[in-house]
């Protein structure tokens, strides 16, 4: 039963999300053009067990089974993302109209189904053919993006209003071009750093594009964040974690709130940025409507720099709980984030745009997925969201991550995240019990 006390404010908003190279498979149907990510993942040794999104979900071809599993959960929103090679094969020029159209019944189906869209227009399956021109690293996708942002805003603008320009920009700069973990499997700081550029001068230049063509729109971009905890209070630990910060937070939070690129950071990349024009921060500092924020767990910090025996002895450390990705859980760094962001930056609207929890479900002998350890993580999570409201932060919506299990990157189906269970083999779904409880979460808020 739903405690009373879980009563979240009027109008909140509950959803689920996805990302398109994550559900929809059909990777070379209806016209679409190869991604990065169709690349890396057809490139032996680059996902866990060989594991591709050729197939995923087949979301392209079930979605609106998905759709009637989202109103049987009975949400109010549901994020996705569009897969730019669907709509620009070769990532710009000739539009793509089929794969315009299958976004666009989509978007009819949810609306009917009285299931608000949120859309973000990039999840990090870059067209290969703008990669082969130099990927983000090379400031013509910027325009590449625009145009993107454009096709879409024109086509979907008067019925989708909420638009997300990117996810993650850190991870598509930073685990994309210099630790080479995910697409396109790059290894250059340099290049990292011209991408991190690129991409936020890509969403600063698209907000008014899609503002242009959408009236009322919402506009945003989602960040991800992980607070940062020195492993000892020795200055080098209290180092690393600022450097942590700096990395991950700061150097993208900074430039959008129009801060610029953090100095400490700048000196530290020791990088000459040439790529950095003059209008360039101006521009990325465009004011949005909203943050996303996604979160699932903190780091804490030991230097490097320092040799153990030098350092100080290890004084903060990990609670024991650690979902399925080795990710300690700690539900205490969403409230600290969500603070600092309202305290030190003040954006108009938050929205935690993903949180969730992998683990290692089975499907039970009478045919149900009893997943307690996943509800548990939700709960305590927006308990921490409920209390972050209480002091003021303007957090106006909650999407799970996953809406259901399905391609985790490099991990490809090795992680499970959905609030509904999916066998790869027959492509059953199955409502997890974790579903279930959020169903009853939204309802004990209902929106009216
Ligand atoms: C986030 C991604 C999302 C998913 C979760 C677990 O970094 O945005 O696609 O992989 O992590």
């Amino acid at each position: 039963m739903i405690d009373k006390n879980f009563i979240f404010p009027k109008g909140f908003i509950w959803g689920a999300a996805t990302a398109s190279y994550q559900i929809e498979g059909a990777w070379d149907e209806e016209g679409k053009g190869e991604s990065i990510w169709d690349r890396f993942s057809h490139t032996p040794g680059k996902v866990y067990n060989g594991d591709t999104g050729d197939v995923a979900c087949d979301h392209f071809h079930r979605w609106p089974e998905d759709l009637a599993l989202m109103k049987e959960i009975g949400l109010h929103a549901y994020r996705f993302s569009i897969a730019w090679p669907r709509i620009l094969p070769a990532g710009r020029g000739q539009v793509n109209q089929a794969g315009l159209d299958i976004y666009s019944r989509l978007v009819d189906g949810l609306l009917e189904a009285d299931i608000e869209p949120y859309l973000t227009l990039y999840h990090w399956d870059l067209p290969q053919q703008l990669q082969d021109e130099g990927g983000w690293p090379a400031r013509t996708v910027v325009d590449a993006f625009c145009d993107f942002a454009d096709v879409l805003s024109r086509a979907l603008g008067d019925r989708v209003k909420y638009w997300t320009t990117l996810n993650e920009p850190f991870v598509s700069a930073f685990v994309g071009y210099e630790e080479g973990r995910h697409a396109p499997g790059h290894t250059d700081l340099h290049e990292a750093l011209g991408a991190s550029h690129h991409l936020l001068l890509a969403h600063g230049q698209a907000v008014p594009v899609i503002r242009a063509n959408v009236p009322g729109a919402k506009v945003g971009i989602t960040l991800n964040f992980s607070p940062q905890a020195a492993a000892s209070p020795s200055v080098a630990d209290r180092d690393a974690a600022n450097w942590a910060d700096g990395h991950i937070n700061r150097w993208f939070l900074d430039p959008l709130a129009g801060r610029g690129y953090p100095g400490d950071m700048v000196k530290g990349f020791g990088d000459e940025m040439e790529f950095v024009q003059p209008a360039d921060l101006e521009t990325i500092s465009t004011p949005i409507d909203f943050l996303g924020v996604n979160y699932y767990t903190r780091n804490i910090a030991r230097s490097k720099d320092v040799g153990e025996k030098e350092n100080a002895p290890v004084t903060a450390h990990p609670n024991e709980e650690h979902t399925e990705m080795g990710w300690e859980v700690y539900p205490d760094g969403l409230y600290n984030i969500l603070g600092r962001l309202h305290f030190e930056y003040g954006f108009p609207a938050i929205y935690i745009t993903e949180n969730g929890a992998a683990y290692k479900d089975q499907v039970g002998p009478d045919g149900r997925v009893d997943d307690p350890a996943r509800l548990s993580y939700i709960k305590r999570h927006l308990e921490k969201v409920s209390q972050a409201i209480d002091i003021g932060v303007p957090v106006k919506g909650y999407f799970a991550w996953s809406l259901m299990d399905n391609f985790e990157w490099a991990f490809g189906y090795s992680k499970r995240f959905g609030l509904i269970y999916v066998d790869f083999e027959t492509q059953k779904r199955i409502l997890k019990s974790s579903a279930k409880w959020y169903g009853q979460v939204i309802s004990a808020n209902a929106l009216d």
